[in-house]
């Protein structure tokens, strides 16, 4: 192949970007909105929706401002919901006790959305403690305050049963805690809740980017996860961490964060055989908003090429909080 004809380039790769339309028919990847999933928060007692300030557009929702949320994305076109519930501070103690009320808030919240849409828009959420602990960590403490994995897989185990027992279609296990996804999967299966998925939170990161999601969930967290999220300088750690919840049973697999960790994405994308998730997360989303806001990036294009990128780095489903918006427009 010659790449030159006398002082003419013999191949110029610009011909394929000459119209929008050009464009649009070469494109290698594209956004659908059922490719997104829209994270919610949903706060107990709240008769307004409450601002959260790190993430500009993002609330915590009352009863039923969630609900309205959940049949917008529906409309838009959106694959799916993450429900986090936020209890109430008094209810917050060292077992995460509000996590498995059938009660607690966030069963509320599942009961609701199902009632709302039913199974028109995939009902998933949270299965992690530290929305209900209060000293904010993802499990139960020990005596010498460190995070008990065996104890917490027990609290999972609960966890997973109220979830589904209120009628969610996916649950999410993201505590980072091990043997977490086959704990789960008994207790769904001894519950009668075989139909019930695991997305598994495979790979995920201690990250800087989680700052805006403690305020989403009025998190009261000291110190930080070091010791049961991942190190951001590991990669071949994901893939143990890969064989493990596929093993145990996990039907769906995630990377978090997204756009630190596209090599993460794109090494798991191409491992396996289920389904890839990426969580665009709070601090990803807040960071454009906030260059946006001053006027340093411009925000919409900003937006559609992260997505993409996740998209291109291999992930079949995205969580942001973007979702409804974006599967507007797309
Ligand atoms: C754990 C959980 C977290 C997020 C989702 N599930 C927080 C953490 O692990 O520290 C973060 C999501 C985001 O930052 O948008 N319950």
């Amino acid at each position: 192949m010659s790449t030159t004809y006398g002082t003419f380039p013999g191949s110029r790769p610009r011909r394929l970007r000459t119209t929008p339309a050009m464009r649009r028919m070469v494109a290698e990847h594209r956004l659908h909105p059922s490719d997104l999933i829209l994270p919610a928060f949903v706060r107990e007692g709240a008769a307004e929706p409450v601002p959260i300030s790190a993430m500009p557009g993002v609330v915590q929702h009352t009863r039923d401002t969630l609900r309205k949320a959940a049949v917008e994305a529906l409309e838009a076109g959106v694959a799916g919901i993450m429900l986090f519930g936020v209890p109430e501070e008094a209810k917050k103690d060292g077992l995460g006790t509000a996590g498995t009320d059938p009660d607690g808030i966030l069963q509320v919240a599942i009961r609701d959305v199902k009632a709302e849409v039913g199974d028109e828009l995939v009902i998933m959420s949270d299965l992690c403690l530290d929305e209900y602990t209060d000293h904010g960590h993802c499990g139960v403490l020990d005596a010498d305050g460190r995070v008990d994995n065996d104890a917490t897989l027990e609290r999972y185990a609960e966890m997973a049963q109220v979830q589904a027992d209120a009628g969610v279609h996916v649950v999410g296990p993201s505590g980072m805690m091990d043997g977490q996804v086959g704990v789960v999967r008994d207790a769904l299966d001894q519950t009668g809740h075989e139909d019930v998925s695991i997305l598994a939170y495979t790979a995920k990161y201690a990250s800087a980017f989680y700052g805006p999601f403690r305020e989403a969930v009025g998190s009261s967290l000291q110190g930080d996860r070091k010791t049961y999220q991942q190190d951001p300088a590991n990669l071949r750690e994901s893939m143990r961490e890969l064989e493990l919840d596929l093993a145990e049973g996990a039907d769906m697999v995630m990377v978090k964060p997204a756009l630190p960790y596209l090599d993460v994405l794109a090494k798991v994308a191409e491992s396996v055989d289920v389904p890839v998730a990426a969580y665009q997360i709070s601090g990803e989303y807040a960071m454009v908003e906030a260059a946006a806001a001053n006027g340093w990036i411009d925000r919409d294009r900003a937006i559609m090429e992260t997505l993409t990128g996740i998209k291109r780095a291999g992930a079949n489903m995205i969580l942001t909080y973007w979702a409804t918006e974006v599967a507007r427009q797309l």
